[in-house]
């Protein structure tokens, strides 16, 4: 189970404010479960993964099964909460360099982009699963109108029908009247889980098994982080309370800005969940920690010079991988031209470990706090265990901070000003 190691953060933070801090975390969790803090009509996450019904999985699965028959790629559209947490557990899971059963539209207004996947699926057997919980969302929307205009074209409107799921609200928005009208299967987002928080309902485990991935896995993994970190577990013992604990007073002691990261890419869109799910629940009222993401030890020749000599306020959370899913030596080379002889025989795996154990050493040693999280390995239920563990620790973290972290009033900014720029009625 994963524990967070904070040995390199009590360099920075003092034990005893640690300890001082124990009654707000655990009040801060506890209000998760009783409902008394602020956005609490949001908290539907907090029991997701135990009260998930066997029957909801059958019909996901069922789903899925009914998708993969029909199509060799279903394009899956929706954006923030209703895209990130299937893309980072299918891209942690996925083999990158097999064709993806799985495609990702809506998450962006590119032209390109857009133009360029119709093209890539033109000959293929399409269907699409659309997801947007407000139903109203612009980039999905615009998605959507393409991708079910093509496959109307291609199969007519019986058979598209039958090739496209909507998940969405129980009733508003736009997206359910289309559904409700042309018969789409639909999937119904729950009234109090905010997108971010979704991705163990259906918003995430239907792109995930129609991908092949073990959804069952995920949930139980999940579980079991919800068991430790319930309202009776102590501080010390909750791996989430811990990690908000010392990431809260880390940001007290003006460290602004957390990096996650970690030394496998499959995790890379992990990051992204990660920074969508603390940005949008902290960053508010002028405070929050700036979460930021890098993939080692390809960025430690980008970012690393500045994470190690730049402006101090930066601390890092390392997502370690004890365990490959493959076994790669390097073998001797008889004319050792390269130099590399010294590493024969070993595995790759021991070298990505020295070089994180390397470049922790020299990130704490240059002034930046660290936080190390340990997975035995890459799995559907070791990702279920992280994402339940990040969002438990970011509900209690946003308590610790003083802020909603269920809301997101920031992000309706730029939608009016692109609407009045585009000249949308009433705007
Ligand atoms: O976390 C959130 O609430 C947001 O990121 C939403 O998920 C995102 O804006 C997409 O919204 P919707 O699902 O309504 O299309």
């Amino acid at each position: 189970m994963i524990f967070p190691d904070l040995s390199s953060v009590l360099p920075f933070v003092s034990q005893s404010e640690f300890d001082a801090l124990k009654p707000e975390a655990e009040f801060s969790n506890a209000l998760l479960h009783t409902g008394q803090g602020a956005g609490s009509d949001f908290l539907g996450w907090v029991s997701l993964p135990s009260e998930i019904s066997p029957e909801l999985l059958a019909d996901i699965s069922s789903t899925a099964r009914h998708l993969q028959q029909k199509a060799d790629t279903v394009i899956i559209i929706g954006i923030g909460g209703s895209y990130l947490g299937s893309k980072a557990v299918f891209e942690a899971l996925r083999d990158p360099f097999a064709a993806p059963k799985i495609v990702f539209a809506g998450h962006t207004l590119s032209e390109d982009y857009m133009s360029q996947l119709m093209e890539a699926t033109k000959d293929r057997e399409i269907a699409a699963v659309v997801i947007s919980k407000s139903g109203t969302t612009t980039e999905p929307a615009v998605a959507f109108r393409i991708v079910k205009q093509e496959i109307e074209k291609r199969y007519g409107p019986q058979e598209a029908a039958s090739r496209i799921v909507a998940i969405t609200d129980s009733s508003r928005g736009a997206l359910k009247k289309v559904a409700t009208e042309a018969g789409y299967k639909t999937f119904t987002i729950p009234d109090d889980v905010g997108g971010r928080f979704s991705v163990l309902t259906p918003v995430g485990l239907l792109p995930l098994a129609i991908a092949g991935i073990d959804i069952e896995a995920l949930v139980s993994g999940a579980r079991q982080m919800e068991q430790v970190t319930g309202p009776q577990i102590p501080f010390e013992k909750n791996p989430a309370a811990q990690y908000a604990a010392a990431r809260y007073l880390l940001y007290k002691h003006g460290f602004l800005v957390e990096i996650l990261a970690s030394y496998e890419p499959s995790l890379q869109y992990l990051g992204e969940w990660w920074k969508q799910l603390f940005g949008e629940s902290e960053g508010k009222q002028n405070k929050g920690i700036f979460p930021a993401s890098v993939s080692f030890t390809t960025d430690l020749h980008s970012l690393g010079q500045y994470i190690q000599e730049g402006e101090r306020i930066l601390f890092e959370t390392v997502l370690s991988v004890r365990e490959p899913s493959h076994t790669l030596k390097i073998e001797k080379a008889q004319d050792d031209g390269d130099g590399l002889n010294f590493l024969a025989g070993r595995r790759l795996s021991e070298v990505n470990h020295k070089a994180e154990l390397g470049t922790s050493e020299a990130h704490v040693s240059g002034g930046v706090p660290n936080i190390r999280i340990e997975i035995p390995r890459i799995s559907p239920t070791t990702l279920g265990e992280l994402l339940y563990f990040f969002e438990k620790a970011c509900g209690i973290g946003g308590y610790l901070l003083g802020v909603n972290p269920f809301d997101q009033p920031g992000v309706e900014v730029y939608k009016k000003n692109m609407f009045r720029l585009l000249g949308k009625p009433g705007f």
